[in-house]
């Protein structure tokens, strides 16, 4: 029994009906809630993305027919509902919107019925992730990932409004394109027309937007879906969205300038948050050295010290053995868990191992000043108070320390950092703490490759200072580039770019190319930067992160309307799938060699 809405016109969604509206004759539609029969009355709360309204039958007013389809009703039944806006009699119900108001139906229509829906259409349900994105359709229904959504439609429009204001163009970019150097694995697309090539889907708009500069848009933007084939974590998709900017005659003051601006804006007017200018800043080794990390969560101290030279020549051979291979000691002091049982000590121990820790030795303050310790043996009472009191530990307090290479060290105690902010509940879930980090260096050591990387992309721009030691010690070359940190999430990064020849050269060969590789991958942009390149630089938010971290979503799969799961699949439609072997034929995918080069000379003779 589905019928028809001919006739008739939605004049409200359910909770643009108010009080203000008592006495008037509305028409509503949406999805039954749920249905309550109470004597002669039939009660349902009718549902659309805007909330909940009460919608009241009674056989007076609506017919013995209509009273008797209401009695059909059942959940997710999509219905059409003419009725009077009437204040509500009994059961006020505050924590609706509409709470206190009601419809008294004069005509229903059943638009449609549905089976009952595998979960509740309801906020906060603890239904399985994968049947709720099997079914996604009925998940997106629910009031939560309906705000999500909202939210997301919300800042993407102030992000249009801002830019526009400020001057910067919207401007497209292909999706079938040429690989980008952005360093995680291509999406693949082959081609019909010439077999054997392929199209690699963007991993960024990075190199056309740095075309678009060359032509003189001196201020771009994009909403712009991106492609990475990585592995998924909860901040990682295959395919996001990034919020892309890119202007020209500019240095990093201006970048910063203009997004800390668009950050004002947008959280305000999204979410009420008052963002404080200027953005706090810190450089990229502040941020290592006292966090460990270069997305630090400063919505709590717990910094790192580093106490290698106090635990210099020190019996302990952990420490000294690590400070001998050239890396450093360094530790954390957990404040007032000094009484933390053995058991936990030792899952901190095996959490640190997890990040490639050989160990974690720990030191507790007992209440008496006395100390118990997994080391304690190999030092000195002296070297001990040393230690102590460099990590300002008093009565109480937990001391963890991590011996081995800096950079490793650094890893497990960012990491461990945060683990023990959860556990001692120290984050503050409604704070809103953005950070820039600034001056990373150029260039990354990849033991795998055996050579040095470019840490954001080879087109970054050294900072000015520093490029004379780009040859004697490549590793402490700084760039101009920067992150943008949200409660020690990677909002967002971006730089200055190369624009003159010469440099970018220099870059070029420190990487490891050759001028032959170079042009392969790049020819085309080095070839635009022959005719007149302005200065330029831009960055790139992580739309999806920036939405999950407004809405304290757990996951970017909760704001993004159909996102895919670990392995890369999307459970709704069950992509990827097999194709037909016709499909495959056509673009020579299962082709030998000699069959994709008889099918090339076959297509030059006709041309
Ligand atoms: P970058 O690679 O740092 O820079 O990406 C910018 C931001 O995009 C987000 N992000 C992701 N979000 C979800 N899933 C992913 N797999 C994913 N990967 C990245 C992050 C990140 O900070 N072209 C440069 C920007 C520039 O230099 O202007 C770029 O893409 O929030
Ligand atoms: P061991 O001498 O191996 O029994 O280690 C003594 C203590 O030092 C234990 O608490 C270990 O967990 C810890 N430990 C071992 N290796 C390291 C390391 N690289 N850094 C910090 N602590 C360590």
């Amino acid at each position: 029994m589905a019928e028809s809405m001919q006739g008739m016109k939605r004049s409200h969604r359910c909770t643009e009906v108010s009080n203000k509206n008592i006495g008037e004759t509305v028409t509503v539609m949406g999805w039954v809630q749920k249905r309550r029969n109470l004597g002669s009355l039939i009660f349902i709360d009718l549902r659309d993305r805007s909330g909940l309204l009460q919608i009241v039958f009674n056989e007076d007013a609506i017919g013995k027919e209509g009273y008797e389809k209401a009695g059909k009703l059942r959940s997710e039944y999509v219905v059409a509902v003419v009725g009077k806006v009437a204040k509500r009699e009994a059961a006020v119900n505050e924590n609706m919107a509409t709470g206190d108001i009601e419809i008294i139906a004069t005509e229903l229509r059943i638009l449609s019925e549905s089976l009952t829906p595998p979960f509740p259409i309801e906020e906060g349900i603890n239904t399985k992730e994968e049947l709720r994105l099997k079914y996604r359709t009925l998940d997106l229904r629910r009031p939560d990932l309906q705000r999500n959504l909202m939210l997301r439609s919300k800042v993407t429009g102030l992000v249009h409004e801002f830019m526009s204001q400020e001057g910067f163009l919207e401007i497209e970019t292909p999706f079938m394109t040429k690989s980008t150097p952005e360093g995680a694995r291509d999406y693949l697309v082959p081609s019909r027309v010439h077999p054997g090539n392929f199209y690699a889907l963007p991993q960024s708009p990075q190199l056309f937007k740095q075309m678009l500069m060359v032509s003189g848009y001196d201020r771009y933007y994009q909403i712009a879906r991106c492609f990475r084939d990585e592995d998924l974590r909860a901040d990682r998709q295959p395919e996001f969205t990034q919020i892309d900017m890119e202007l020209a005659f500019v240095d990093v003051e201006d970048v910063l300038d203009v997004n800390e601006r668009l950050l004002k804006k947008v959280f305000k007017e999204a979410i009420g948050v008052d963002v404080q200018l200027p953005i706090q800043r810190m450089t990229w080794k502040d941020a290592m050295e006292n966090y460990g990390s270069d997305k630090p969560d400063t919505r709590f101290d717990m910094k790192l010290v580093n106490v290698t030279d106090v635990v210099k020549g020190c019996g302990f051979g952990v420490f000294t053995g690590a400070i001998e291979n050239g890396g450093s000691v360094q530790g954390i002091n957990a404040i007032g868990q000094g009484a933390m049982p053995r058991k936990k000590i030792d899952a901190l121990v095996d959490f640190a191992k997890g990040y490639g820790a050989k160990g974690l030795a720990y030191l507790s303050v007992n209440e008496d000043g006395s100390y118990k310790s997994s080391f304690a043996k190999f030092m000195t009472e002296e070297e001990l108070d040393n230690l102590v009191k460099a990590m300002n530990g008093h009565p109480g307090d937990l001391l963890l320390f991590a011996a081995d290479k800096t950079k490793l060290v650094w890893n497990v105690l960012g990491a461990l950092r945060l683990e023990l902010a959860k556990k001692m509940d120290l984050i503050d879930e409604n704070k809103f703490n953005f950070l820039w980090v600034t001056e990373f260096p150029l260039l990354e050591w990849s033991d795998e490759e055996n050579r040095f990387m470019a840490m954001h992309h080879p087109f970054t721009m050294p900072m000015d200072e520093d490029w004379d030691k780009i040859d004697s010690d490549p590793g402490s070359v700084r760039a101009k580039a920067y992150d943008i940190v949200l409660n020690g999430v990677e909002l967002g990064g971006g730089s200055v770019r190369i624009h003159q020849n010469d440099i970018q050269e220099k870059m070029f060969e420190v990487l490891g190319f050759n001028e032959g590789e170079a042009q392969e991958k790049f020819g085309f942009l080095l070839t635009a930067f022959k005719y007149g390149v302005p200065p330029h630089a831009g960055l790139a938010y992580g739309l999806d992160r920036m939405i999950m971290l407004m809405a304290h979503a757990e996951s970017i799969r909760d704001v993004i309307a159909f996102p895919k799961v670990k392995d890369a699949s999307c459970l709704l439609t069950n992509a990827p799938t097999p194709v037909e072997q016709s499909q495959l034929d056509e673009l020579f995918l299962n082709a030998t060699e000699v069959e994709v080069r008889a099918a090339l000379k076959e297509e030059e003779q006709e041309q």
